[in-house]
């Protein structure tokens, strides 16, 4: 009998010999010659999307969210587009799981024949799928992960979240503004983290401000007290963090709650996934005053995050709880495929996909979006925001805004 893992590493051959042999198949036959892949996909009543995200372990919490986005898009404008039913097929890599991540789109592409790939809440699993979707040639929406990286991976890909250093950098300038001086940083220690701490750290010592440490903690499984313990005894002004959204944030605002920080003087500043709308009610009181810089919040005043919330709770019940930036990357995501298969009539032409996805522009629930045509990343308004009460709630609050940030870090 195959041990498990040979089965696994069998299957993954199988998936990529397949993959080469089909490579070829595809090669850019648009002009609707029978048999070919994309005469196939023209015939067919549907467009197949595969949404692949971690559904299960610790970041569970991405997939939902970001499922959450596509029903809620789907709920506001309706199944079909341009004559074809839109058919959902979601994979869950447990997370993260780079390998898994490879797997799942090597089959997505190869049986399943998904018209475009989506999701990605974690960096090393969008980096892995990067090379599938370029033998593939089939265009990738990353609806979270947010390495600066990433887009350069494959020609195919198109970005509909955010950078860490578009987010990270408005923190530096933001903070020499408003009297602090000294700061530690604290952050993941893999794609996204070290690009939020370069990203700041540039900012700030641009302007003056002076890093008195910078601390990285694991990925999986991180233990933050003794992180913590060490802030409190190098007592900056403030600390900067970028933790991934979902648990961590919880983790951390504990550890910094139970030894005392706050009362020590010791400011938070941070990327707003710390303050992530769907888990701020978790941390609770803690987080008020926290003040961080993002691309959205829950709390954005405008008629078009009004409709999607509604749609929102509509397609994903009370019981979803809030939604947030990954749902309204989904939500986005699903705009511009919309619009691809309006323009395209419903075939699909992974170029003319990619042509039309690189001047993709929009009013999101977050604020004015464009899709740069040179680096296929966002750009968008990055708000500062401070978490306050409303209505009883704890919400992140804005309070001013650097409008159309490009990903600094290209
Ligand atoms: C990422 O892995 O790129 C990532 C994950 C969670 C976040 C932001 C970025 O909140």
């Amino acid at each position: 009998m195959l041990h498990p893992a040979m089965l696994r590493a069998t299957a993954t051959l199988a998936a990529g010999a397949l993959l080469l042999v089909l490579a070829p198949a595809c090669d850019k036959k648009s002009d609707g010659t029978a048999g070919t892949p994309s005469a196939e996909r023209a015939a067919s009543p549907t467009i197949k999307i595969g949404l692949i995200a971690s559904f299960s372990g610790p970041f569970a919490d991405m997939g939902k969210q970001m499922q959450g986005g596509v029903k809620a898009y789907l709920q506001a404008h309706g199944e079909t587009v341009a004559g074809k039913r839109i058919e959902i097929l979601t994979r869950d890599t447990t997370g993260p799981v780079p390998e898994v991540a490879k797997r799942l789109a090597q089959e997505l592409v190869v049986r399943d024949k998904v018209d475009f790939l989506v999701g990605f809440g974690l960096t090393p699993e969008a980096l892995a799928v990067a090379p599938v979707a370029t033998e593939a040639r089939t265009p990738m929406i990353i609806m979270n992960a947010a390495t600066s990286i990433i887009t350069t991976r494959s020609p195919y890909i198109v970005r509909m979240s955010m950078t860490l250093p578009q987010v990270a950098s408005p923190m530096g300038d933001w903070a020499n503004k408003n009297g602090i001086k000294k700061v530690v940083t604290l952050v993941a220690d893999y794609g996204p983290g070290i690009d939020a701490e370069a990203a700041f750290k540039k900012a700030f010592t641009a302007g003056g401000g002076e890093i008195v440490d910078a601390l990285r903690v694991p990925l999986k499984n991180p233990e933050f007290s003794a992180f913590v313990q060490k802030i409190k005894d190098t007592h900056p002004d403030a600390v900067f963090v970028f933790v991934p959204a979902g648990e961590q944030p919880i983790a951390f605002m504990k550890s910094f709650h139970e030894r005392g920080l706050a009362e020590a003087g010791i400011k938070i500043i941070a990327t707003g996934d710390l303050t992530d709308d769907h888990t701020l009610q978790t941390i609770g009181d803690p987080a008020l005053g926290v003040v961080t810089t993002f691309h959205y919040s829950l709390a954005h005043d405008s008629p078009e995050n009004a409709a999607f919330l509604k749609a929102y709770l509509a397609a994903n019940g009370a019981e979803a709880g809030p939604a947030n930036f990954m749902s309204v990357a989904a939500y986005d995501g699903m705009a511009a495929i919309f619009d691809v298969e309006r323009k395209l009539n419903g075939a699909m032409d992974a170029d003319k996909a990619l042509a039309i996805l690189k001047g993709f522009t929009a009013q999101s629930p977050r604020g004015p979006i464009a899709i740069d045509p040179e680096t296929r990343d966002i750009v968008q308004t990055v708000y500062v925001r401070r978490v306050d009460k409303v209505g009883g709630e704890l919400r992140n609050v804005e309070l001013s805004q650097f409008a159309n940030v490009k990903d600094p870090g290209k």
